[in-house]
């Protein structure tokens, strides 16, 4: 066994410290027994906590120095009776409309109610929208992290309406004259397809919550929400800006391209691609809309997004203001805080060390599971969200270990969209 003269040294410490005293040092974990009886303390200051006994916990595997050396002095951790408790706070926080009154203090969590919604799930199995294959498996894999059984448990009142039927035509790239985007028909039907199926959840009166299927959902669900919502915000958070139209896209991939479509300045940028989306009515205003996480933008993109002068958020914005700022400024921009809130989420935000490159364009550098967490948990306590979808997961991309990860990501941000961020259910 290799032990460092530092680690002797701290064993020999944490060995010879008297009971007493590590009980006094360790003011919340102190011994009771047996189990379930309540320890109050009481403090100088009126204070006062109580807990639980519980069981010692199972012996652990810590280094403990040979006992050929240590002779008489090295005994094997006694198991006790511990009493571990969460300090009461000593000081009540001030519970208010806009904390829902968990904002200063952890021990008041519990005390949160989450807001119980009618929802409408569907699965979007769009893969056209770019080459890679497995896309049209992410409703799939979303679904198998049992999210929609939690909210379900929650109390929620949801529905799963299944994966979309998407339609039948296929097309090679090229078609429709002179246009260098792929499979336009095939996109231009099938996101037609996600319009109508959004406009039947919402006029059902549920929340549409949309597992995608990359991003040229967006053209769908979007036209749908921003028809039923004429007041729309809608937040983007995305790897890259998906602003591209037909003179612009490098790739001539329409999941790079669905807010072209969407935002109503940018209204017939897309004129080539009329005879597929003629269903399509951009009513969106560039000004209602907010781009968070973007590392990977055209010049095409840039140009455009400098020319409405849109409140796009980069990576670096978000070193430099803290996620929970950049959520503010970015709800303050686009007025979120006071219109209904359409929150699209391409799964590629995330850092690619967090996902595994379980997505289709997977880029470095972007928001770690935390950060998306309390973004997600700050737009839910801050705003009215009105639908939620989560674009390019693809289970046949990365392994199975990451696959698996996505899943439960996928699982904690969709809890998060709907209150229940610690899991908890009322
Ligand atoms: C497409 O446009 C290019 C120039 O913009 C032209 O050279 C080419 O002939 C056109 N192709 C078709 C099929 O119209
Ligand atoms: C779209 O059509 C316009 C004219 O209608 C043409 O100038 C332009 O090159 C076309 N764009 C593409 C990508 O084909
Ligand atoms: C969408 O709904 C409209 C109106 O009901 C219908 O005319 C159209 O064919 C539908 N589109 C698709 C792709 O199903």
């Amino acid at each position: 066994m290799n032990v460092t003269l530092f680690e002797i040294f701290a064993i020999s410490l944490v060995l010879l410290v008297p009971e007493s005293l590590s009980d006094s040092l360790y003011l919340s974990h102190r011994r009771c027994s047996p189990l379930g009886t309540s320890v109050v303390t009481s403090r100088p200051d009126g204070s006062s906590d109580s807990c639980t006994c519980h069981p010692p916990p199972p012996p652990t595997t810590t280094i403990h120095p040979p006992a050929h050396k240590w002779g008489r002095r090295h005994r094997p951790p006694k198991a006790t009776w511990k009493c571990t408790t969460i300090l009461a706070p000593t000081m009540k926080a001030a519970p208010t409309a806009t904390t829902n009154g968990f904002e200063n203090s952890l021990v008041l969590v519990k005390e949160a109610k989450v807001k119980l919604r009618r929802i409408g799930v569907q699965g979007a199995p769009i893969q056209k929208g770019q080459p890679k294959l497995g896309v049209e498996n992410g409703p799939m894999l979303i679904r198998s992290s049992g999210i929609v059984e939690f909210l379900q448990d929650v109390g929620h009142d949801i529905l799963d309406y299944g994966n979309i039927h998407l339609g039948e035509v296929f097309n090679a790239a090229s078609v429709g004259g002179n246009v260098s985007i792929h499979d336009p028909a095939d996109v231009g039907e099938a996101t037609h397809h996600i319009y109508n199926n959004t406009k039947q959840i919402l006029e059902e009166h549920r929340f549409p919550l949309t597992f995608g299927g990359d991003h040229a959902l967006a053209i769908g669900t979007l036209s749908a929400m921003s028809e039923y919502y004429p007041d729309l915000a809608v937040i983007y958070i995305d790897a890259h800006a998906d602003i591209n139209t037909v003179d612009t896209s490098p790739s001539g991939n329409m999941h790079g391209m669905p807010l072209s479509f969407v935002i109503n300045d940018l209204y017939g940028s897309n004129s080539n691609l009329t005879d597929y989306f003629s269903w399509v009515a951009a009513r969106i205003p560039a000004n209602n809309v907010a781009q968070i996480a973007l590392r990977d933008v055209d010049p095409g993109e840039t140009a455009i997004i400098d020319k409405l002068g849109m409140a796009s958020f980069t990576m670096r914005d978000i070193d430099r203001y803290g996620i929970r700022r950049v959520v503010d400024l970015a709800l303050d921009r686009i007025k979120g805080k006071t219109r209904p809130l359409y929150v699209s989420m391409d799964i590629d935000s995330l850092d690619d060390m967090e996902i595994g490159s379980t997505t289709g364009t997977p880029v470095p550098g972007g928001l770690t599971l935390r950060e998306v967490l309390t973004m997600i948990e700050d737009l839910y306590r801050s705003a009215n969200i009105v639908g939620f979808e989560l674009a390019e997961v693809n289970p046949a991309l990365g392994s199975e270990v990451a696959g698996r990860r996505v899943a439960e990501i996928s699982r904690h941000i969709l809890s998060c969209v709907f209150g229940s961020c610690y899991g908890r259910r009322v």
